[in-house]
């Protein structure tokens, strides 16, 4: 397969559950990504905040099929979605894509959460999904990077349970898991992404900073995975990969969110309405 991963890249993922891959995109790339994103008052109408608990909102817009914009050329360039394939072991296709804007100083947490945990709901049989987040802007510990468990994705799924906005993992688990398994900080430039499992425990911490830390993740689903019910994300869609090129051609041509339809995520996140609905019928 074509994507950008070595053997050794290959191996890290599949024991460590992750792998940072820098500078995928480049300094031009990511600024018009950064710059359409910045600007895209259509993105910024859709978001929804989810407090965190601890008195911050973390803001999120999300889209379900990746459109013609420059977010859908990033979603569907082949080095990514080639290089998903690689990982995943054959044909993907765009499950969701969403933006996390997590601004300066009042940026909220995310609880340690597993991808699949989320979407297991989702008529999901196996956990053969990918994300892959990319730094719209330079991520720090100090503005709340991506904080990953190393090898967590062999734990299995685990319960994941609401508490307050969001939906996080089991707290037990997740704190056994913590003395056994190293935690990463994913300190990434603007370009530079990570590609990590479905089951990976992974969180972020509020933004204390000056600078904002949005990032756009990119949630890929195996074609053979395709789910056996319908849920608010799609099911096999074939995915319409494009050159690499055309992220830059986009971008300059006034890339915006041309094509993207935003979820409605306004009364509630989708997902933890989901874990709702099954705890209270029971399942
Ligand atoms: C997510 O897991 O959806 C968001 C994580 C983050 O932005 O830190
Ligand atoms: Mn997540």
């Amino acid at each position: 397969m074509n994507g950008v991963f070595d053997s050794e890249e290959l191996t890290r993922y599949f024991e460590d559950g992750y792998v940072i891959k820098r500078g995928l995109f480049s300094a031009e790339e990511i600024s018009l990504l950064g710059a359409a994103a910045h600007g895209d008052h259509a993105l910024d109408q859709a978001a929804v905040a989810r407090d965190d608990g601890a008195g911050n909102k973390v803001r999120l817009s999300l889209w379900n099929h990746p459109g013609d914009g420059i977010y859908g050329m990033l979603a569907r360039c082949r080095r990514m979605v080639d290089s998903v394939e690689q990982l995943l072991g054959g044909e993907v296709y765009h499950y969701h894509s969403k933006m996390i804007l997590k601004d300066a100083r009042t940026g909220g947490a995310w609880a340690w959460h597993q991808d699949y945990g989320y979407w297991y709901q989702n008529g999901l049989l196996f956990p053969d999904l990918c994300s892959v987040m990319i730094a719209v802007d330079a991520a720090t510990k100090e503005n709340g990077c991506l904080e990953v468990l190393k090898g967590s994705h062999r734990m299995g799924r685990i319960n994941h349970v609401l508490s307050g906005d969001q939906a996080g993992a089991d707290l037990e688990r997740v704190t056994e898991a913590e003395k056994r398994l190293e935690k990463i900080y994913c300190e990434m430039a603007p370009g530079d992404t990570v590609f990590f499992h479905a089951n990976t425990l992974h969180c972020s911490g509020p933004n204390r900073s000056e600078n904002p830390r949005w990032a756009m993740i990119c949630c890929y689903n195996s074609a053979a995975n395709d789910p056996y019910k319908e849920s608010h994300h799609p099911g096999y869609t074939p995915l319409e990969k494009v050159d690499d090129s055309e992220v830059l051609r986009v971008g300059q041509a006034g890339g915006d969110s041309r094509g993207v339809e935003f979820a409605n995520l306004k009364d509630k996140d989708l997902s933890a309405r989901t874990l709702a609905e099954s705890r209270e019928s029971g399942s």
